[in-house]
């Protein structure tokens, strides 16, 4: 399985996503800042993946904190933690992981631990986030692969697999097992620009793993489903409302209408992590806006004229209402999704 992402001895190491497909160079990351930083900057992405670069960002700040008391390590560790909330605003499993930082910090101080001691129980969490983030998609593999049928063309938008999470994928999870169950599945890819998320990370990835795959701009999607070479979407999310409404990469709502259209499923595979019963709909959930720049060029080569005006928002909001079912680690929610995914979150592990 693909190392999206580690912590080994006093640095945390990351494959940098911005260079893939054309070169696997990793990153190492010996502060919190400089975690931060790979975050804003794209080194890793997806919401799994950059939660759990938070907590090991956290994790190695307080490790490198020169803090001699509980109190002056809780002020850095508070500083640490605004750091990485500053980085993006959509996916909600980044304030998830640092919440649960803070929990582990705030129980840790209330047993009385020594510094030392809560410098561990901070390492020991963000070890075991990881470790949850594979298991999480390696079930919401197992739930989503029911929804595949024997033989299945699979559409999907941005790269919601290994590389966004900790291992294995959200959305590309579903693909990988029911691959591993012997289905047929050829997988379309959207391109996914401007950042080429699709063209670039889940081709790179389903090739790896020998899955047959295809790569399609953006606008095919429309004239593939009418030619009827899709039997299903799937896709991941950075944050699902409480009404079921999903935020997911710029591009997702148009795909969902036109699965709607043509009577095809929608699916969108996140793990609990993702939901937010604290954001009653689509409507609240933040739209980070990204750099002109990822629209004006491509690559190096300019391909807008200086002087026009540009838009970059990096996500969109998809309604309830097109999304047929949400794979889950601890199941599948279908609609009215208010009650679903709340009796999802509720339930036991
Ligand atoms: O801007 P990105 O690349 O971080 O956006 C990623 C996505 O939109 C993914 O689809 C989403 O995070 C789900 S990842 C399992």
């Amino acid at each position: 399985m693909l190392p999206t992402i580690e912590r080994k001895g006093d640095s945390v190491v990351m494959i940098d996503q911005r260079k893939l497909p054309s070169a696997e160079v990793y990153v190492t990351c010996t502060t919190a800042p400089q975690v931060a930083r790979a975050i804003k900057t794209m080194v890793i992405r997806g919401a799994p993946a950059i939660g759990v670069a938070a907590a090991m960002g956290i994790a190695l700040g307080m490790r490198k904190s020169r803090a001699t008391g509980t109190k002056q390590l809780a002020t850095e560790f508070q500083k640490t933690c605004n750091l990485m909330a500053a980085t993006r605003p959509t996916a909600v499993n980044l304030f998830w992981a640092i919440d649960r930082m803070k929990h582990t910090f705030a129980d840790a101080a209330h047993a009385g631990c020594s510094v030392d001691d809560i410098r561990q129980r901070l390492d020991d969490d963000a070890r075991r986030i990881h470790d949850e983030d594979i298991a999480s998609c390696r079930a919401m593999g197992a739930h989503g692969a029911t929804l595949v049928p024997d033989t299945a063309n699979i559409l999907t938008h941005c790269n919601a697999g290994a590389l966004a999470t900790a291992g294995y994928g959200t959305a590309l999870g579903v693909i990988r097992a029911a691959v591993e169950q012997g289905k047929k599945v050829a997988v379309l890819a959207d391109e996914t620009r401007p950042f080429l998320q699709g063209a670039r990370l889940t081709a790179w990835e389903l090739v790896k793993d020998g899955i047959d795959t295809t790569v399609i701009t953006d606008n095919m999607a429309a004239s593939m489903m009418r030619l009827g070479d899709v039997d299903l979407v799937v896709v991941g999310a950075d944050r699902i409302a409480a009404n079921g409404d999903v935020a997911n990469k710029v591009g997702t709502y148009g795909v969902a209408v036109l699965a709607k259209e043509h009577g095809i499923p929608f699916y969108v595979a996140a793990p609990l992590s993702t939901v937010d019963l604290g954001t009653p709909d689509g409507g609240q959930i933040p739209i980070e806006e990204r750099s002109d720049r990822e629209v004006t060029h491509v690559g190096t080569s300019r391909v807008t004229p200086e002087g026009a005006k540009i838009r970059n928002p990096a996500f969109d909001v998809t309604p309830a209402k097109y999304v047929t079912a949400i794979v889950t680690e601890r199941g599948i929610a279908r609609p009215p999704y208010a009650s679903s995914l709340a009796d999802l979150a509720r339930a036991q592990p």
